[in-house]
């Protein structure tokens, strides 16, 4: 029986994943190459240093420890400068009707994000006090499609794994969810995200109930 949601916060409830990509972009476009919207699905839910190094990679470039830490603080400077502009409108559509209706139907709710700025953005779009337990980068060891950040999501709340679902719109995270042994429900397109168990195109698309009555199908 499912008693338990894990969000994941990127793309899901709030659309900083279009910051994240317009940040890294900014920072490869100054070292002279560029990167493609393909590209970038394999960087959602991948950790600020990995991401970093995925990009270094993919233009050639080899860099000193250093030299890679102030490139990622300089991201980071570009992508706050976004986030410092975000209210509560910016929460991504039906997110927020979603959440509610699931703490109405009793689920417990979690944040399972390798973000460092999650607890930011969640003050500045007004839903730091939807969560239970908030399990963020500053928390973790390793990165999606290592399934800790959710693994330890459960924990918090006192749940089985096989209780939750995991809501993500990235590849490695959706990994993450099934490695943990979790439910996981794509936001965004299916061809993208083909090893969730379901996918809708966003949380204004399904409701509670149905999403509950697709597990209990799911789990036979
Ligand atoms: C994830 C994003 O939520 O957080 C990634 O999908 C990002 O794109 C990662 O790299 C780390 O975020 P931050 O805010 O700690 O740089
Ligand atoms: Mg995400």
């Amino acid at each position: 029986m499912i008693k338990a949601f894990l969000f994941d916060l990127d793309g899901v409830l709030v659309d900083t994943a279009v910051f994240h990509y317009q940040a890294w972009r900014r920072m490869a476009n100054s070292l002279g190459f560029d990167f493609t919207h393909e590209f970038n699905e394999t960087l959602k839910g991948v950790s600020r240093m990995d991401s970093l190094d995925r990009i270094l990679a993919l233009g050639g470039v080899a860099l000193p420890d250093e030299r890679k830490l102030e490139l990622a603080a300089q991201k980071n400077d570009w992508y706050l400068e976004l986030v410092n502009q975000m209210t509560p409108d910016d929460i991504l559509p039906g997110a927020e009707a979603f959440v509610e209706q699931a703490k109405r139907a009793g689920m417990k709710i979690a944040l399972g994000s390798v973000s460092k700025n999650a607890p930011l953005i969640l003050a500045r779009v007004g839903l730091t006090h939807v969560f239970d337990a908030i399990i963020d980068g500053s928390k973790i060891t390793h990165s999606k499609p290592d399934p800790e950040v959710f693994l330890n999501g459960a924990a918090e709340l006192n749940v089985q794994p096989a209780e939750c679902v995991v809501f993500e719109d990235a590849v490695a995270g959706i990994e993450a969810a099934k490695r943990g042994n979790m439910f996981a429900l794509g936001i965004g397109s299916p061809d993208v995200l083909t090893e969730a168990d379901l996918v809708v195109p966003s949380l204004e698309h399904i409701t509670v109930a149905e999403l509950l009555a697709a597990v209990d199908k799911a789990q036979g």
